[in-house]
């Protein structure tokens, strides 16, 4: 039997707001040991990946293929994505535009959080959060994720789990940041549902997730083509994407964002331009045309991403 040690000390301050994803018992202290959780209500075990607290419910419930996918293409994120300054220039600009969305406050979740990019903006603002905790089923994403706390001595709490079964107590946080997560899912339905549940009343989230347009339709099908990209990925019609989040939480705003500078320097990972174009002395110039292009009624619309804040009623 393994020996019972206490939970570690960054995680006992965490316990409050985790509950067993499979029957949303809330866990307590006494639930866990340095090794992981059990479930006080329906006795499910949760252990460790790579020494992160692993909340998957039912492994079996995941779409394997787009984990091993997500597990493949987090050095791509760090390495290339996040690396290369034209296109951190331009992350770092949606970022922002998101956190001037919905600034972050009290108990915040990122969900789906990758490498944590987010988790590092939120940090750099400076804002007094109470918490600040990231979130993913790629253990490799949320392995890049540690590592970047320690080489910038960032805080934030790492857990692996589903989000179309989040392992967080409902009205758990302020704040949620859901960054190109739901279009990844089986069930984005789910997913939106989820972060409904764990918002407190009067929270707020924000979503960015690609538009379908006959363009997109035409790119994404050659993308889909190379091992980039699963086949759960998929793109959301402005209308649908706001009639899905609606089912769980009050819209406030839609925008869409990305025009040229969506394919031009946010992927280079998957399209890399810089090869043909001197795009790091045009980056302010493409983001300029871009933020033009977004005042334009019926073009506004041709957009990459759509953009949506709601509220838990
Ligand atoms: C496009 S990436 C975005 C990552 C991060 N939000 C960012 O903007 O850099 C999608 C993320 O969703 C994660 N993901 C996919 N399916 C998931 C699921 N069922 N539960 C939690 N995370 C999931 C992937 O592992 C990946 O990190
Ligand atoms: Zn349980």
């Amino acid at each position: 039997m393994a020996p019972r040690t206490e939970a570690p000390e960054s995680e006992s301050a965490f316990i409050p707001s985790l509950a067993c994803p499979r029957c949303e018992a809330g866990l307590s202290p006494s639930d866990f040991t340095g090794g992981g959780a059990e479930c006080p209500q329906c006795h499910a075990r949760y252990g460790r990946s790579a020494g992160i607290l692993d909340m998957i419910a039912d492994p079996s419930t995941l779409n394997t293929s787009e984990v091993e996918t997500q597990d493949r293409v987090s050095a791509n994120y760090d390495d290339v994505r996040y690396a290369l300054p034209h296109a951190r220039a331009y992350h770092e600009s949606t970022m922002r535009s998101l956190s001037q969305m919905v600034p972050p406050r009290g108990a915040v979740l990122d969900d789906g959080c990758g490498t944590g990019m987010m988790l590092e903006h939120v940090r750099a603002l400076g804002a007094p959060i109470e918490d600040l905790v990231g979130m993913d089923v790629s253990v490799e994403m949320l392995k890049r994720a540690r590592a970047r706390a320690e080489r910038k001595a960032l805080s934030y709490r790492l857990v692996r789990g589903d989000a179309c079964r989040l392992p967080f107590r409902a009205e758990s946080f302020d704040v949620v940041y859901a960054r190109s997560i739901l279009h990844h899912l089986p069930s984005p339905d789910a997913g939106a549902r989820e972060i409904g549940r764990v918002l407190k009343p009067g929270g707020e989230v924000v979503f960015l997730e690609p538009n379908e347009t006959a363009l997109s339709r035409v790119v994404r099908g050659m993308a889909r083509k190379g091992d980039k990209f699963d086949e759960d990925h998929k793109e959301f019609r402005a209308d649908d994407l706001v009639a899905l989040v609606r089912r769980h939480l009050d819209v406030v705003e839609v925008k869409h964002a990305g025009y040229i500078a969506y394919p031009l320097l946010g992927f280079p990972d998957v399209l890399d331009f810089s090869r043909v174009l001197p795009l790091a002395r045009m980056v302010g110039g493409i983001m300029w045309v871009d933020d033009r292009i977004a005042d334009v009624p019926f073009l506004k619309r041709l957009s990459w991403a759509i953009v949506v804040r709601a509220r838990r009623r």
